[in-house]
């Protein structure tokens, strides 16, 4: 069994609950669209159980988990009922979590005092802390992260904030013994992706890339909140770096979240633009748009990410788990080709690769 606890029952906690249910009946030789496998590792999907999860929103705070995943603003597809699973939601401090924009849609309750984290995760025995918090939460994310090393427990940094790509971050968890993979999680099929693998296409053709965008709207919670260009930074340099990363020289790019359209809800609309030069100096165009439904495009992602920090810690593995976090993390400590990172998982899994 893999005990979770969840920092953030927004969205994307609520696609990764709902997936569990959804294909805790899953036969090993099915196939599941975004999942590596059904038995990863010895873990089959089931055996991940939610054991805690915080938040600050006063609407979710004290109800159980299966019921504050459909709480508004959450707004992402339901595709699964979920059963009672006697966790109720526990109010986290707020810190940095909620940005100007979020203020005026999430009820905070002053009366609903903070729990201590890192006893809360001791006392329900969690092997993994997931962080969903908001863009730019900066502080809170820090304190999550040092509340599950004060715990003994291992943590999937899914936000863009560098804490697993982060020397210093890396090396408390190390001294710790706790393993660790982030930063930012990529999507199955998300702009991150596509934008990666057009880019390496056309470096791999021969062809000069000469200028790219990737514009991205939505209508969730977490396009609202970054409205706020201040909060942005990260995953600014996240994304970018996740497709800079495949070019071996400099080119003018702007990548990232480009407004808040609130009728899209958890749709999420990405438009990609790449010119270049061909033989003969002759240009070449590609613009294309990609819709997807934001949030279960990377519960599946998240799933297989669970089960391999459960590997490392089963191993007596600490610190970042490099090939774990370059296959499933936008921003991991070291970049690498997707089918290289993909074989370095499919190692790790087997046991042949030690992170
Ligand atoms: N959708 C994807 O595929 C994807 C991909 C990469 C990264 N992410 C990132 O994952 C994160 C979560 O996304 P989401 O769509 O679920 O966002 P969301 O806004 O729906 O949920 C965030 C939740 O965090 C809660 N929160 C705020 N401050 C908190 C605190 N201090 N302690 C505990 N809870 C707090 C909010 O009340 C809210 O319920 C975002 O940072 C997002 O950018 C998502």
């Amino acid at each position: 069994m893999v005990k979770v606890a969840i920092a953030g029952v927004g969205n994307c906690a609520s696609s990764l609950v709902q997936g569990i249910e959804y294909y805790k009946n899953a036969r090993e030789d099915q196939f599941v669209p975004g999942l590596m496998h059904v038995n990863f590792g010895g873990y089959h999907i089931r055996d991940i159980r939610f054991v805690a999860a915080f938040d600050v929103d006063a609407n979710k705070v004290g109800k159980d988990l299966s019921e504050a995943i459909f709480v508004p603003p959450n707004c992402t597809a339901k595709f699964s009922d979920v059963p009672e699973l006697g966790v109720e939601v526990m109010k986290g401090p707020v810190l940095d979590g909620l940005g100007k924009y979020l203020k005026p849609v999430i009820s905070t309750d002053p009366t609903q005092k903070p729990v201590e984290i890192s006893e809360v995760l001791e006392e329900t025995g969690a092997d993994v802390l997931l962080n969903y918090l908001p863009v730019g939460s900066y502080e809170a994310t820090r304190y999550y992260a040092q509340e599950a090393i004060k715990a003994g427990v291992g943590f999937i940094n899914n936000i863009p904030e560098f804490i697993v790509s982060d020397r210093k971050w890396a090396k408390k968890f190390e001294d710790a013994n706790l393993p660790c993979a982030g930063d930012d999680i990529k999507s199955q099929v998300g702009a991150t992706i596509l934008h990666r693998t057009l880019t390496k296409l056309l470096i791999d053709r021969g062809v000069k890339l000469e200028e790219s965008y990737q514009l991205n709207v939505g209508g969730n919670c977490d396009f609202l909140n970054m409205l706020e260009e201040e909060r942005l930074s990260s995953k600014r340099v996240s994304k970018t770096d996740a497709v800079s990363s495949q070019i071996p020289y400099e080119v003018p790019l702007r990548i990232g979240p480009s407004d808040y359209v609130p009728f899209l809800k958890d749709t999420k609309v990405c438009y990609i633009h790449m010119l270049g030069k061909k033989f003969g100096d002759i240009p070449l165009t590609i613009d294309l748009k990609l819709s997807v439904e934001d949030s279960p495009n990377s519960a599946g992602v998240v799933i297989d990410a669970i089960r391999a920090v459960k590997l490392a810690l089963d191993r007596d593995i600490g610190g970042p788990l490099i090939g774990v976090s370059a296959y499933f993390f936008k921003h991991p400590p070291i970049q690498m080709p997707d089918a290289e990172a993909k074989q370095a998982v499919e190692e790790f899994i087997v046991g042949r690769r030690e992170r």
